[in-house]
Order: C-alpha cells, then structure tokens, then sequence
C-alpha cells in the first residue's frame, strides 16, 4: 500500500510518517516548503511538492497512492489560510482522491466538532467530514482530544519561565493523548476493512483537571506555577477586546481550546471497546506522568550539557 502522508511536517503528522516508514509503508509526503520538509526524505520519504492553499497542485501528487493521510491544517500564524486550507483546498483533495480511486481517506477533527459552529476551524472542520462522507470514498475519521505535546507549551514552558498559566474550569477532566498512540491507532485502521466509513473518538485512558498537570509540573520542574483562574466569560471577553495584540490572540486560542475540551463526554465508556476494535493493548498507551518525566529529564540532560560546555569555554578562556 502505497500512502499520501499530508502535514507530515505537523505534531501528529510526523509521528505518522515514522510508524508508517518502520511499518514498511512506501510514504509520500505532500509538502509546501522542501527545506523545512528535509528530515522526512532523511528518514526515506519521498517528498512532492503540493500547497492546498493552491488547488492545481493537488491532483499530481496521488498518482500511484492508494490511501491518503490528512494531518494538515492551516496554521494558527497564517490566520488568511483557514478557508484557503482547510475548506478550499480541503474539498480539492476529496474531488482528487475520487477521481485517483483511493482505497482509504483518513482525516483528523477535534472532538465535539459539530457543537461549535461559532468557532471558524470547527466550522470547516464538520462540513470537511460531512463532504467525505458524502463522497464515496472509504474514509476513517479520528475525533481526537488535545496531545500531550501541546501541553508543554500551555503548562510546562510557562513554570519553567515564572509565566502565568491562564485556567478556566477546574472541573473538566481531559484524557489527553501522545501523538505516538494517536499515530499507531491511525496505521492499524489500514489494517482493519472494518474501520472503514466509520468516526471514531479517540481519548486516552485518564482524564486530567488542569490543577493535577501543574502539580505534576510543578513537582518535576521544583518550581511553583503562578496560575491565574479566570471564569470563562471574563475571558472571552477580554480576548475579543486584546484580540489584536500577541497575547490577546493566545488567550483567544487558549480559550477556544478550553471551550471545546470541556464539552462532557462519554469517551471512558466506549474507551476500551475502542481499544478492542483496534487490538491495541491499553499497557501500550503513553501515560501522561511518564511523558512529562522523560521531557523534563531531557530538559536536564541539556541544561547540564550547557553548563558543562560553558564550563569548557571558561577554562579554555583562562588557560
Ligand atoms: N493539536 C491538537 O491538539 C489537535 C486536537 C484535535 C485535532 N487535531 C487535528 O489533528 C490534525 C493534526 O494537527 P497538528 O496539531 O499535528 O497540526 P500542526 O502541527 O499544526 O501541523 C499542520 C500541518 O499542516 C501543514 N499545512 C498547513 N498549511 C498547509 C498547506 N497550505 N499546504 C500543505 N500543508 C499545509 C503544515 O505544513 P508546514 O510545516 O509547511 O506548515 C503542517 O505539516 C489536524 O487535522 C488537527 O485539526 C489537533
């Protein structure tokens, strides 16, 4: 099987590339910038050069694939490319891969995409599912839940920075996911006639309130965080009023994410049924504590390597 790996330069969508380069997958890349795409032909990748904001550069690059990956979405920086990308150019890769015949179209939402139609990206996100489905092509959906590697940035680097950390409801549990599981789920549906035409909602196997991940970081980094809790609305509305500025447009991410997380859901229920479907063994799955541990440990690792290094320098100076 010949796979159509798109966003491979993205979170979720290089650890796809990886698994499915050790599975023994032919992988190409649809990408828009070669020289940021670079370590994917190091790892034996063949790159196409493709820009879903440019809809004639889509139909070359399925030739000879049989299934495509979708990992791409636009960027949160280019805020001009979200219909461009993730509409447009997004409803071109669908009339392409009908057109290619491809055996299996497997796309990526947030989850509880359909209740947030006031938020742009989810918007487009429902009506991309709907067009797929509606297409005739085998597809897979994966409702996902927010990645571990995202809360590096909101908890994490803002401890290690004395920055705050803006937290809204303490109450919602999230069963957040590592990329890597997200990734293995993703190849084995190829494996799995039964997984085709179906939506499925992947979470992990715990849910986290925010308190408990900054008492873990806390706790791994020997800093306290200083956490500002606001109600949501407050901060809804002061991210419309600072929109304009950086750190307006951060906590209006920040918040539109909070938002969508903290719709109640019934994952924990039908988890490890999923799991099942999937013959993934729940032992396998990164857990979340073991995750921080390895990054702050390699965060230490690196920072003694500095120092060590200036050390060097200085004792070079002196001799
Ligand atoms: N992050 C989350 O917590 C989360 C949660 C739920 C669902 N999801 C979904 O999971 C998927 C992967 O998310 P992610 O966070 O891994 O994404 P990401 O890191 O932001 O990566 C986005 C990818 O899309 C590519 N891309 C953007 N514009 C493009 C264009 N015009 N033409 C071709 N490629 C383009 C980027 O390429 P460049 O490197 O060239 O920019 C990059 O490879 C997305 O569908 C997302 O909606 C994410």
């Amino acid at each position: 099987m010949s796979l159509l790996i798109i966003g491979g330069t993205g979170t979720l969508g290089r650890q796809i590339v990886l698994q499915a380069l050790t599975k023994g997958y032919q992988v190409r890349c649809l990408v828009r910038n070669f020289r940021k795409a670079n370590f994917l032909k190091e790892w034996g990748v063949e790159l196409v050069y493709g820009d879903l904001s440019r809809p004639e550069t889509i139909p070359p690059c399925l030739k000879g694939i049989s299934a495509i990956i979708d990992a791409s979405t636009s960027r949160p920086n280019e805020q001009d490319s979200l219909k461009k990308v993730d509409w447009d150019g997004k409803l071109c890769l669908i009339e392409a891969a009908k057109a290619a015949n491809i055996q299996r179209f497997i796309f990526f939402s947030p989850q509880n995409v359909e209740q947030f139609d006031n938020i742009p990206l989810m918007k487009l996100k429902y009506g991309i599912e709907t067009k797929l489905k509606e297409s005739g092509i085998p597809y897979t959906i994966f409702r996902l839940t927010g990645f571990y590697q995202g809360l590096i940035e909101q908890y994490a680097i803002p401890i290690l920075e004395d920055l705050p950390i803006w937290v809204t409801n303490e109450n919602t549990s999230v069963s957040y996911m590592d990329t890597q599981d997200i990734a293995k789920f993703c190849l084995r549906c190829l494996q799995l006639p039964q997984t085709a035409n179906q939506t499925f909602f992947l979470s992990g196997l715990k849910g986290w309130v925010s308190s408990e991940i900054i008492n873990l970081c806390e706790q791994l980094a020997g800093q306290s965080a200083k956490v500002q809790k606001v109600p949501a609305f407050i901060l809804k509305f002061v991210s419309r009023f600072f929109g304009f500025f950086e750190w307006g447009q951060n906590i209006s991410d920040r918040l539109a994410f909070v938002e969508i997380l903290n719709v109640e859901n019934n994952f924990s229920k039908s988890t490890f049924e999923l799991y099942k479907t999937f013959k993934i063994d729940p032992a396998e799955i990164i857990q979340l504590d073991d995750y921080f541990l390895e990054y702050f440990i390699r965060l230490l690792r690196r920072l003694r390597d500095i120092n060590f290094e200036d050390v060097q320098k200085q004792k070079n100076l002196i001799i």
